[in-house]
């Protein structure tokens, strides 16, 4: 029997591991995969002169929920706004480093990013349905993009895309309501429909269960799940609970750097890297 097991000072299993120490800052763990959709080499953002995420190197594959974990400000919403360039919207900031999406460098300068953010759709913390009806939500972006060419088209678009998110039961009736006379929780699944409804591949999301309600998210949750048998997802949440009810990878950042990633059951019971450890056991923030 050894020490641990003796005093019972340590929850640690006997036999483990020994941790990678805090000072460490080098990724550990598995940050490739098989078969990515998504492939980020090297990674860093500054803004002007402030260096906020260094050396992120991560694999996406197709049909995952991935999950970003991390304490408040180590730069999760910034490596996310990068997979679909959203980032260059922000005066003031650059990103430098690699980010391949099915082989090419979405950073290419031929590279459109109004189609890449139609691919790459993205769900944010608060809702935020455009100030037009319901319908509109959805077939707005559809138009542009010139996936409809009429009104029987659309309809059909409309409803999918409702259905999709799980919400036409609800709304099939109000289609012409504002969308911001949804409740919270079904304002962020007609942004999630708003995206679906211009075909991506890939969704990211940020915190997009912060502002609802148990229930709303368990919703959420649900349609999550369904979603990843088409989609790729990345996830940004502050709920570790969620991480692991819905992801399978977890990718854990500190201070600007992606410290570690794994499956996300390794992640939560056997982290390699003891800033994980502290994490996940409550240590930090
Ligand atoms: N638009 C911006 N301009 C300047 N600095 C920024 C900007 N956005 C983020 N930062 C800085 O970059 C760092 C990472 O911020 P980021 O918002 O990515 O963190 P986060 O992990 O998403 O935090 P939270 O959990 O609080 O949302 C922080 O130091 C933050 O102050
Ligand atoms: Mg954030």
């Amino acid at each position: 029997m050894n020490q641990e097991q003796t005093t019972g000072r340590s929850f640690r299993r006997p036999g483990r591991h020994p941790l990678v120490d805090r000072t460490e800052r080098t990724t550990v763990g598995q940050t490739t995969v098989e078969n990515p959709k998504m492939s980020c080499r090297d990674v860093a953002v500054y803004y002007d002169s402030k260096k906020a995420i260094s050396n992120i190197t991560l694999d996406i594959g197709y049909n995952e929920v991935i999950a970003m974990i991390g304490p408040s400000g180590c730069g999760k919403s910034t490596f996310i706004r990068c997979l679909n360039r959203m980032n260059d919207t922000i005066e003031g900031c650059l990103v430098t480093g690699q980010i391949f999406m099915d082989g090419k460098n979405i950073y290419d300068n031929d590279v459109d990013v109004v189609p890449l953010r139609a691919q790459v759709g993205m769900v944010f913390q608060k809702p935020n349905p455009f100030p037009k009806s319901i319908y509109n939500n959805i077939a707005y972006g559809a138009r542009i993009h010139g996936f409809v060419q009429n009104r029987d088209e659309t309809d059909e678009l409309v409803e999918g895309a409702l259905k999709n998110a799980g919400l036409w039961s609800e709304v099939k009736d109000r289609l012409e309501m504002p969308g911001t006379s949804l409740s919270g929780g079904q304002q962020q699944r007609l942004c999630i429909a708003r995206a679906i409804a211009v075909n991506p591949e890939v969704i990211l999301m940020d915190e997009p269960c912060s502002s609802l309600d148990p229930i709303a998210t368990a919703i959420i949750e649900e349609l999550i799940d369904e979603l990843k048998q088409n989609y790729t997802i990345a996830i940004v949440t502050h709920s570790m609970q969620q991480a692991s009810r819905i992801s399978q990878r977890t990718a854990y950042f500190h201070q600007g750097d992606l410290i570690e990633v794994g499956s996300t059951d390794q992640i939560f019971l056997n982290p390699l890297h003891q800033l994980t450890e502290d994490y996940i056991t409550g240590r930090f923030e």
